[in-house]
């Protein structure tokens, strides 16, 4: 058994000397610069035609009949939820480990969040959890594909309908993915998404909604877009009293900048994304059993998969290493590869944070998470497994299959989980755990 690099032994790989092309992303060509600048020299940054021809063919591609763009994911989720009709007093369940925009925005429209727990497997909201929360205000379920992974939309899809209520799906992380052969981003009422620069599906700063619901996109256009929100569109009578300005008081309209490489990224974006399947699994095969870690990805054989994998991680167990420290096993891997290993990459659970437990937007003296609930929801936040058993290990984010390459962080992976007992003997209960983060608070 060679030394580990941490206790002086050689490194397996240095990881600041591999090939550009294993990690490039997104992948820009001339196509995109072209789309880029005819919009910049035409001047229409700022016009609706480009972004237009975006939504069709995204919608096209999604498999649904409209699509509705906006400046980014955050608001294309708050869209949703009003496009849906959610209002001041209703509640939405959510997963706790998400990103805040799956739901932070609901307390704008006074919808009570509630949240639900993951599992531990998969990250993805845990089906058996809703039973629980569902009460005489419940109106809609956010799915998120968290890290990629599809929800069981089986499940969440029969208790949606058995209990009448809505699902939105956040495609965020898994913009092409599938659930037993179905695109994801199909199943919800609404599905709405963020395209911007670090998603699988990188578009520079954009958001996206789908939906089949006439309605909904008529409501969706109306909140976002005054320009478009005119008769020639609008053919609910709900909304024709209200043309000409924003439902939400906002202003929702792309950067035509963004959705012009969208257009470009799109027409690859199949292709580009079965190299990075095809990259990851090789290296999580490589991984497959090791004692210590779980590979974060699910089984393909009933024809799921994970898209672009946003943002790959192993899920560390360290009852099968003796108790190692995650702080001390992450050390020893970056040790052995220069790979800058770290446990950030799950969030910490929503409902931890004061924004969801004090805060009062509207100044009424109750926390704007419960401003108009009947029930104080925050209750049943105490019934929430605890989620410091849930330690993620962000992995390399492979974009292309180069096996040579990609075996060597497999490797490094198998030499720190043979010499554990080493680390062990050195673990200190110094060694940084941390495993998520409120975005950007760890550097
Ligand atoms: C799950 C999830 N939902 C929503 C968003 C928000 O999208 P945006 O940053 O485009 O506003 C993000 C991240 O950016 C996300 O990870």
């Amino acid at each position: 058994m060679s030394k580990l690099a941490l206790f002086g032994g050689e490194k397996t790989l240095d990881h600041t000397k591999q090939p550009d092309e294993l990690f490039r992303w997104p992948i820009f060509t001339e196509e995109d610069e072209t789309a880029l600048l005819d919009v910049f020299r035409k001047n229409e940054m700022s016009g609706n035609n480009v972004t237009i021809e975006f939504e069709k063919e995204f919608a096209e591609w999604q498999e649904r009949k409209y699509a509705v763009a906006c400046c980014n994911g955050t608001l294309s989720l708050l869209t949703a939820m009003f496009a849906l009709g959610l209002k001041a007093g209703d509640e939405l369940i959510c997963p706790t480990k998400t990103y805040w925009a799956s739901c932070l925005s609901a307390q704008l429209l006074g919808v009570s969040v509630v949240f639900a727990n993951v599992d531990p497997d998969t990250l993805c909201i845990a089906p058996d959890d809703l039973e629980r929360l569902t009460g005489p205000r419940t109106k809609a379920i956010m799915v998120v594909h968290y890290k990629a992974y599809p929800c069981d939309m089986d499940r969440i899809m029969t208790f949606a309908r058995k209990h009448d209520l809505k699902v939105i799906e956040d495609v965020s992380h898994a913009q092409g993915g599938h659930y037993r052969g179905r695109k994801l981003g199909t199943f919800g009422d609404v599905a709405a998404m963020s395209l911007m620069s670090g998603k699988s599906l990188a578009c520079g700063e954009l958001g996206i909604l789908v939906t089949d619901d006439r309605l909904y996109y008529e409501r969706a256009l109306a909140f976002l877009h005054y320009e478009r929100n005119k008769p020639e569109n609008i053919s609910s009578q709900e909304l024709l009293s209200y043309v000409h300005l924003p439902l939400s008081g906002l202003k929702g309209r792309a950067n035509q900048l963004c959705t012009a490489i969208g257009r470009v990224q799109l027409r690859y974006y199949d292709e580009r994304i079965a190299e990075v399947r095809r990259a990851n699994n090789y290296f999580f095969d490589r991984l497959e059993g090791l004692p210590g870690i779980r590979t974060h990805r699910v089984d393909e054989k009933d024809g799921s998969d994970m898209a672009g994998w946003y943002t790959p991680c192993v899920i560390y167990r360290p009852e099968e290493l003796g108790g190692l420290s995650v702080g001390t096993f992450i050390k020893a891997l970056t040790a052995e590869t220069n790979f800058p290993f770290n446990t950030l990459g799950g969030n910490f659970p929503l409902h931890l944070h004061p924004m969801f437990n004090t805060y009062d937007h509207l100044g009424l003296g109750r926390p704007s998470r419960i401003a108009f609930s009947e029930r104080d929801v925050r209750e049943l936040d105490k019934a929430l497994k605890p989620s410091e058993n849930i330690i993620v290990i962000d992995t390399p984010y492979f974009r292309k299959l180069m096996p040579e390459q990609i075996t060597l962080y497999a490797d490094a992976f198998r030499k720190v989980i043979a010499n554990h007992s080493e680390l062990l003997a050195a673990d200190s209960p110094d060694a940084v755990n941390i495993t998520g983060q409120w975005y950007g608070q760890v550097k």
